[in-house]
């Protein structure tokens, strides 16, 4: 459906605060942009080894899978599974809409599924199982990571990355009842209301763990918005995530708030 220029899945389907319209292309390649200059130039942080079988889930335009492949990964995810569509596919990616963008890479294979139902895959079947940014998309992490352990095969890595909704400062100039944290607080509330909890990089880890995973390992970083920093990476970053909130503002708030919160 449509809805302030956004389009959104249908209620009766699947509850999703907002889909890929076109307009938001140039914010989630910015947001990618924003997590490879936060990871200094690596796209993920796992230890991998020779990775067969990786999955990306909610790929959006699939921009992590295709880099992933091209730079990282290696070509030796190749061809030892079956995919549902074709029989090449070392690495997937899914998603509950077809957002991808085309890949060049004949081992790299687009599933439209849902993550949040029984997975379909053996058990033990992944190596690695890459998830970025897909808050506000799931009501149930729990089961979420329990699909997850089920279908990495021991000695396999998953990595999560989400961002805080909440904006914080470190020198206190974002003072408690700032517009910034009455706005964030809202979006809180709201996506409570909406069924999907946006708040949820603080609980990642406890969640990992009990979903039976080890050695869970959790960083946190800093995504400054605006030039302010003196500190050149967090300049730059600050510099594109400014540019990121101007284009995704909008999206991330106009139905949340209005449809959920009661603002107008
Ligand atoms: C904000 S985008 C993130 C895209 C990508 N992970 C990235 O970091 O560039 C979230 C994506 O998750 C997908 N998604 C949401 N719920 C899903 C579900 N239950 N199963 C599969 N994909 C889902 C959406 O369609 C959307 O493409």
């Amino acid at each position: 459906m449509k809805l302030y220029d956004s389009t959104y899945m249908r209620e009766s389907t699947h509850k999703l605060l907002i889909l890929f319209n076109g307009s938001n292309e140039s914010t989630w390649n910015r947001r990618h942009h924003m997590f490879i200059l936060t990871l200094n130039n690596k796209l993920f942080l796992a230890p991998i080894n020779n990775p067969k079988r990786v999955m990306d889930v909610g790929t959006g335009i699939g921009i992590w899978a295709s880099y992933g492949l091209q730079l990282d990964l290696g070509d030796d995810v190749a061809d030892v599974s079956q995919g549902r569509r074709r029989q090449v596919s070392g690495s997937r990616r899914t998603d509950l809409s077809p957002t991808f963008r085309a890949t060049p890479a004949p081992n790299l294979l687009f599933e439209i599924d849902d993550c949040c139902s029984e997975w379909i895959y053996p058990p033990n079947h992944f190596d690695y199982v890459h998830v970025r940014f897909l808050y506000a998309s799931i009501a149930d992490w729990p089961a979420f990571y329990k699909e997850c352990f089920d279908h990495i095969a021991p000695g396999g890595y998953i990595e999560h990355s989400e961002p805080r909704p909440d904006l914080l400062s470190d020198d206190g100039s974002i003072a408690p009842g700032d517009i910034m944290h009455q706005c964030s607080d809202l979006a809180k509330e709201a996506s409570q209301n909406f069924g999907k909890n946006i708040m949820i990089a603080p609980h990642i880890k406890t969640m990992i763990e009990e979903a039976g995973f080890v050695n869970v390992v959790e960083k946190q970083y800093k995504w400054p918005i605006g030039e302010w920093p003196v500190d050149r990476k967090l300049k730059d970053i600050g510099r594109w995530n400014m540019q990121h909130w101007f284009e995704g503002l909008d999206a991330w708030t106009l139905r949340l708030l209005t449809q959920y919160c009661g603002v107008s």
